[in-house]
């Protein structure tokens, strides 16, 4: 067995699919203060991602993500299993990032034009307010698509024999080709927390204190 995946990307992932489900939500139902304190949660653990993605393991690495089209190709045609995300799936991942930074960037500037708005909204124009609660509508619905498009190829490499779910959640992958080189993930944990803490005493003060 070889160690794949550190502490941090496993945690990552589950942490994100559970904000996502609570943001929709939060969202769809008007919770704004929770919607809001999330949402902060969220950001703070989307950076350090992108911060793990530049000091992190080898597996997490953010240049680890870009590939020529043709190993993309081929990838997809191959059944053979990777050390890390094999360059196809790296494409979804880039795509997952892209969408989350939207959601999260859009939601800063929107409004529920009757008791809340997102921290930035007060420095952009009306216009650019507009704009991001439209974004942030529709964004949300690519997002849901990408998520589907997801749990359909992990269901499809568990039938050509790839269990990633499994590798996933223990971090280890058995007859692994190379041993890639791992970093300890309390370091992103550490960070993701102080990133927390910052945002939580600063634009998430008000909501934090209406939900206690
Ligand atoms: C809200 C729903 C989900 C989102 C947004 C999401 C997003 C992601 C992202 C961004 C990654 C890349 C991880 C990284 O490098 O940081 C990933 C990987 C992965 N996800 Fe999800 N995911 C979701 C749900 C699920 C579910 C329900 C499953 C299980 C059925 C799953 C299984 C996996 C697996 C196995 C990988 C590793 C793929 C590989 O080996 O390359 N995901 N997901
Ligand atoms: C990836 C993270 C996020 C997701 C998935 C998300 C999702 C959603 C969803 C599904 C809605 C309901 C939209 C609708 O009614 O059609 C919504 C509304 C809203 N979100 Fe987010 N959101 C995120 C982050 C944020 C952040 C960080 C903020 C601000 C700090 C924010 C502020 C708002 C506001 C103000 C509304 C109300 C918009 C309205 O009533 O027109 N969101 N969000």
């Amino acid at each position: 067995m070889t160690k794949v995946w550190d502490g941090f990307i496993r945690g990552f992932h589950w942490l994100l699919v559970v904000g996502l489900v609570t943001l929709y939500i939060t969202g769809e139902e008007g919770m704004m203060e929770l919607h809001f304190v999330t949402g902060y949660l969220l950001l703070a653990l989307m950076a350090t991602r992108l911060i793990w993605g530049l000091f992190g393991s080898q597996t997490a690495k953010l240049s680890a993500l870009f590939h020529s089209p043709k190993a993309i190709v081929s990838a997809i045609k191959s059944s053979k299993s990777h050390v890390g995300h094999n360059p196809a799936g790296s494409q979804m991942v880039l795509v997952f990032f892209v969408l989350i930074i939207v959601q999260l960037g859009s939601g800063l500037m929107t409004t529920d034009d009757i008791l809340v708005e997102g921290p930035l909204a007060q420095y952009v124009s009306y216009d650019l307010v507009e704009i991001a609660g439209d974004i942030h509508h529709i964004n949300i619905d690519i997002l849901l698509a990408a998520i589907a498009i997801h749990i359909v190829a992990i269901v499809m490499y568990r039938l050509k024999g790839q269990n990633l779910v499994k590798t996933l959640l223990t971090g280890k992958q058995e007859n692994a080709a190379v041993a890639p080189k791992m970093k300890s993930g309390i370091v992103a944990y550490f960070i993701f927390i102080i990133l927390s803490v910052l945002l939580l005493l600063t634009w998430g003060a008000e909501p934090l204190n209406s939900l206690l």
